[in-house]
């Protein structure tokens, strides 16, 4: 076998065999291919697309690449939930204890924010003492003992994928299906989850902007779950205007533990109780109710051993960025927009994301919202507070806010999206 011919087929339209598939993905990790020959066939999937057997393959060899978990070994049926990716999409704070709180267990392995969107264990982190690094062993008595666990993916989960994510952050070869469907599912199926539900993004703050191509996601995601015996469904949600009235680390993790207290923004309390209902129904919990477990303190309950097993103090005062900058509104009338993408930049530029890995993050860095799509809002009120330890950060974060709402004359009839736009299961 050698890489040239298999970038040849798919550079000409072709379609990679089994075998061709099997050795590159094993050579790749193994460093036998280069980084140079791997983007080039990254590039030439994402012109001319794979086929279903291809994307199964593919998924199946990034999953051979490292080791799989197991979580036979509990009393509770498995419940995983992944999200595409948005801006303020806290969800996964809740929504683990609060579907543990229901019967599920919930091994919940969550990465860090690159780029616009934020990483859970970065928000997470900025609760004092709190560890993202468990051994597996760790992981499975945290997951054992409070039903739920969110910590970082161990270096042996898929690092075929690993290895050609970071590839593709650096190749603008990130955004095509086949490769978006396969690294995330190689990564769920390898960490051993029994059920799986999808909250695939769209809008401007996703990967996925329109809804045609969040459904051929999504669809290609639930069928490679199915095929391996993963109970999948997939949710697509609005990601048009940001999730809550927070981005940033220790802004979301706040306004996570008002919905937990059975308060908190509607948009984050629908779309977490959605998502819980879902992952109830994928692991056959019947009559749970998630409403009632967020307003009678029964998932506060869970959340508080699940943070304190990691070294958490879940009393303990968050962080606060050292400068605020309040954003007003230019004019009087109706918020119809308010763009994901743009905040998303901005909390970014604040401190609360990386542009490298390496980089640190700051804890109490991000952008408050202080009205949403569909509300009144007067000239002169705050539209949104920008967070940092860093003011000279404060041009930068602004030159993304320059298109970012519109004000339509007061009155005017505005229904904001739905939260859910659509179920492919
Ligand atoms: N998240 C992943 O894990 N992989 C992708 O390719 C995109 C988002």
């Amino acid at each position: 076998m050698d890489v040239i011919s298999v970038i040849r087929t798919k550079r000409d339209k072709g379609e990679l065999s089994p075998e061709q598939i099997d050795w590159v993905i094993d050579a790749y990790t193994r460093g036998e291919v280069a980084d140079e020959q791997m983007s080039a066939l990254a590039m030439a999937i994402l012109l001319n697309g794979m086929n279903r057997a291809e994307i199964a393959r593919w998924t199946a060899a990034m999953i051979a690449s490292g080791e799989r978990m197991n979580f036979d070994s509990l009393s509770r049926p498995t419940a995983d939930k992944h999200s595409t990716g948005g801006v303020g999409d806290k969800i996964t704070l809740p929504l683990a204890p609060l579907v543990a709180a229901c019967g599920a267990a919930v091994p919940q392995l969550s990465g860090r924010g690159l780029g616009h969107t934020g990483g859970t264990l970065d928000k997470l982190e900025s609760i004092p003492g709190w560890r993202a690094l468990l051994s597996n062993e760790e992981m499975l008595h945290v997951l054992d003992t409070t039903g739920a666990v969110i910590c970082a993916a161990g270096d042996g989960l898929a690092p075929a994928d690993k290895k050609l994510y970071a590839l593709r952050d650096v190749t603008g070869t990130v955004e095509a299906i086949p490769l978006i469907a396969s690294s995330i599912m190689s990564k769920k199926i390898a960490e051993g989850t029994g059920s799986l539900v999808l909250d695939v993004k769209v809008g401007t703050g996703a990967f996925m902007k329109n809804i045609e191509d969040a459904r051929e996601l999504a669809r290609t995601m639930v069928g490679l779950g199915t095929d391996s015996g993963v109970k999948t469904v997939a949710l697509l949600t609005d990601m048009a205007t940001p999730l809550g009235l927070t981005a940033g680390n220790a802004l979301e993790v706040r306004e996570s533990v008002e919905v937990l207290a059975g308060g908190g923004p509607k948009d984050v309390v629908d779309l977490t109780v959605a998502l819980a209902a879902e992952m109830l129904a994928a692991a056959g919990i019947k009559d749970a109710d998630p409403a009632k477990a967020l307003a009678d303190g029964s998932a506060m309950d869970v959340w508080r051993r699940m943070i304190a097993a990691q070294g958490g103090d879940p009393d303990a005062t968050l962080p606060v960025a050292r400068e605020q900058h309040v954003v007003t509104a230019p004019s009087t009338g109706v918020l119809t927009r308010l763009d994901a993408y743009d905040i998303g930049i901005a909390a970014w530029r604040l401190g609360a994301g990386r542009a490298r890995k390496e980089d640190p993050v700051q804890a109490g860095a991000g952008v408050e919202l202080h009205a949403k799509p569909g509300d009144t809002v007067t000239a002169g009120q705050p539209l949104l507070t920008l967070h940092t330890d860093t003011p000279e950060k404060f041009d930068y974060a602004l030159k993304s806010l320059t298109a970012t709402w519109d004000i339509a004359a007061p009155g005017t009839e505005f229904t904001p999206n739905p939260i859910v736009l659509d179920r492919i299961a």
